[in-house]
């Protein structure tokens, strides 16, 4: 059993800040009510206008960090600071600014259509029935699933629950969007529109992403930052192209490296050439093949 005061380091020596940082995750520990350990020491931050993913296998803490960002746990020592405010001392606002997306839609829709569903967040924070159905029907609309506004949330597939559930969170109109495994479970039409919605939260919306997940091929396609999870810690950070490259740090953590990756690995070794680039898109990998076959 871990007594929580005993996680505590005072300063920690390890987060630094950034200016453009929208949360700040300081040297969070959280032991749940058995004694489990779920984080340890995590320091995380999420930046403006960025796709950030946690990548690490079943059990690292993802999940755990993600309740985290908008006050679902609180930490068992260390802080959460959103948009600057301390989240144990100012709640109230915190869950307008940071959407969480759950793993499993089911735990996220209750209301008797999708348009309800959708409607309840705006309704919660005080807009008129009219306003509510306007914004429910343009996050719908954002995640191309305005023609299920008058289903049964249950009679949906699990492609749409997905977006309705991105929908809802986004009618709230937060700063920063947590989906906790997005693609999981979905076929390849749904996964391939979940990650352009969230490339569209990023690029046309101004939304900060941060997904959780062990699917390296997705992150390796939409992320800016990627943050290595491993035993209830972040122990390596950096971009696609420099974390998807250390092939000791990715089996080390328990993850396998991205198609990509070990497509022009293997193709390098195989002709015993050096590795000039590091590819981390299919497009980027067609790209620097044919530039290798026609130096040849
Ligand atoms: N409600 C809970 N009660 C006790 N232990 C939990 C609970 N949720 C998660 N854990 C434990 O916390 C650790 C991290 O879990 P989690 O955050 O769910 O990891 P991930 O999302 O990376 O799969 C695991 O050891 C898990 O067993
Ligand atoms: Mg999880």
């Amino acid at each position: 059993m871990i007594i929580p005061q005993q996680l505590h380091n005072d300063a920690c020596r390890v987060c630094t800040h950034a200016e453009n940082e929208l949360i700040h995750v300081d040297c969070v520990s959280h032991v749940y009510p058995d004694g489990s350990l779920g984080i340890h020491g995590m320091c995380f931050k999420v930046l403006e206008k960025e796709i950030v993913a946690l990548c690490g296998p079943n059990g690292s803490g993802k999940s755990t960090l993600i309740e985290h960002l908008n006050g679902l746990l609180r930490p068992s020592s260390g802080s959460v600071t959103v948009m600057g405010k301390n989240i144990d001392l100012s709640h109230a606002h915190i869950w307008r600014e940071v959407g969480i997306v759950f793993q499993r839609s089911d735990d996220q829709l209750f209301a008797p259509t999708v348009l309800d569903d959708v409607m309840f967040g705006p309704i919660n924070m005080g807009a008129s029935l009219e306003q509510a159905r306007e914004t429910a029907m343009e996050a719908l609309k954002a995640v191309g699933a305005e023609n299920l506004s008058d289903k049964m949330p249950s009679y949906l597939s699990g492609g749409q629950k997905r977006l309705v559930s991105i929908a809802g969170v986004l009618a709230m109109k937060p700063r920063v969007i947590a989906m906790d495994e997005p693609t999981s479970d979905l076929d390849p039409l749904h996964a391939e529109m979940v990650e352009n919605i969230i490339l569209n939260l990023k690029n046309n919306l101004g939304i900060s992403v941060v997904i959780a997940t062990h699917d390296l091929d997705m992150a390796a396609r939409i992320s800016d930052r990627i943050c290595i999870v491993k035993e209830g810690s972040i122990i390596a950070e950096g971009k696609p192209s420099s974390i998807f490259y250390d092939k000791n740090l990715i089996e080390m953590s328990g993850l396998r490296q991205p198609k990509v990756a070990q497509i022009y690995e293997g193709i390098t070794k195989n002709l015993g050439v050096d590795m000039e680039n590091c590819p981390i898109t299919a497009d980027e990998l067609v790209k620097t093949i044919a530039s290798m076959i026609r130096q040849n």
